[in-house]
């Protein structure tokens, strides 16, 4: 209001004025009028990029996360140890495995996955050469005990943390009917470690059986970070997103980050649309092998 008044004042000073002046002050008025105006309407400005759009500090406050990484990160040589004390009451989980209620439900081997055996897996290994391996969504582990293998060939001394929360989906037991089930309780993780057990790897991959959002916050709280990590759990946007946010944040500086389902249609496309999101947010680039996706922090 009151720079309406003023202005209105001096229009009254320049009527007075002979008129190339009048029509020179009339000309600045209103264009100080409209500049004035402009800056002060709340509506908010057009963006023109992803970066300007999610760096907003009001948006910047929806990705905030109340868990720091630790600063000391665990050894690779201690980090099964670590997940052993934190997780397993420090005992192998493998140890007098299977139990006697379980035993004549569990198949030797029974294993099935999904890409589980692409040639992007042994072109990571032999490139990363990781000490540590985190995969998030194991299933029955067919592309862990793919890993393992690979690693052993190479001669590394590579240790996998399978996280899962080991429950499948609802409804997926109409296609895996042969996995048991006691007392309402699907017998996944006992099957995932009984495979484990029959090809000889439990001293190199070990169950994580919680939820992905939970054990990549305790993960990065203790310190474990990951050389190579794949995202394989959740294939609808929101859950991919969640999981390849938490994972970057315990990647060792320099390590690789990948996982299937780049071109399904699966979920609406939801983990093409949450890797180029997040490659777009960190200017990384996306890399392609076979259907998996590929983002190297190097
Ligand atoms: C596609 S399967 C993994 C297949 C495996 N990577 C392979 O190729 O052999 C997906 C797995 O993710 C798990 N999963 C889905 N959402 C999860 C979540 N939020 N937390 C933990 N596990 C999850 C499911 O239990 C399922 O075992």
């Amino acid at each position: 209001m009151k720079q309406e008044n003023n202005a209105k004042a001096i229009l009254a000073i320049a009527m007075k004025l002979s008129k190339p002046i009048a029509y020179l002050i009339i000309l600045l008025v209103t264009y100080t009028m409209g500049y004035l105006i402009a800056s002060s309407s709340s509506s908010p400005p057009p963006f023109s990029s992803i970066s300007e759009l999610t760096n907003l500090p009001n948006q910047l406050d929806h990705f905030r996360v109340t868990t720091r990484c630790s600063d000391r990160p665990v050894q690779p040589e201690l980090v099964r140890q670590t997940i052993l004390d934190r997780v397993f009451n420090s005992r192998s989980p493998y140890d007098n495995f299977p139990p006697p209620h379980v035993r004549d439900l569990l198949r030797t081997k029974r294993v099935k996955g999904w890409g589980s055996y692409g040639a992007v897996f042994d072109h990571l290994v032999r490139s990363v050469k990781p000490r540590i391996i985190i995969e998030v969504g194991t299933f029955l582990g067919a592309s862990a005990i793919h890993m393992a293998n690979l690693t052993r060939q190479l001669g590394l001394r590579t240790q996998i943390l399978c996280v899962d929360d080991f429950r499948g989906w609802p409804g997926f037991r109409d296609r895996f009917k042969d996995i048991g089930m006691v007392n309402g309780d699907v017998l996944l993780l006992q099957q995932f470690m009984q495979n484990v057990v029959s090809f000889n790897f439990t001293e190199s991959v070990l169950p994580v059986p919680f939820s992905s959002a939970s054990a990549l916050e305790k993960f990065c709280e203790w310190g474990i970070f990951g050389d190579l990590i794949e995202i394989d759990a959740g294939h609808d946007f929101n859950s991919a997103w969640a999981d390849i946010n938490r994972a970057y944040r315990i990647l060792r500086p320099g390590g690789v980050l990948f996982g299937h389902d780049y071109f399904t249609a699966a979920a609406n496309r939801g983990v093409h649309r949450a890797v180029t999101l997040f490659a777009q947010f960190h200017g990384l680039k996306v890399m392609v092998d076979g259907q998996h996706w590929v983002i190297d922090s190097s």
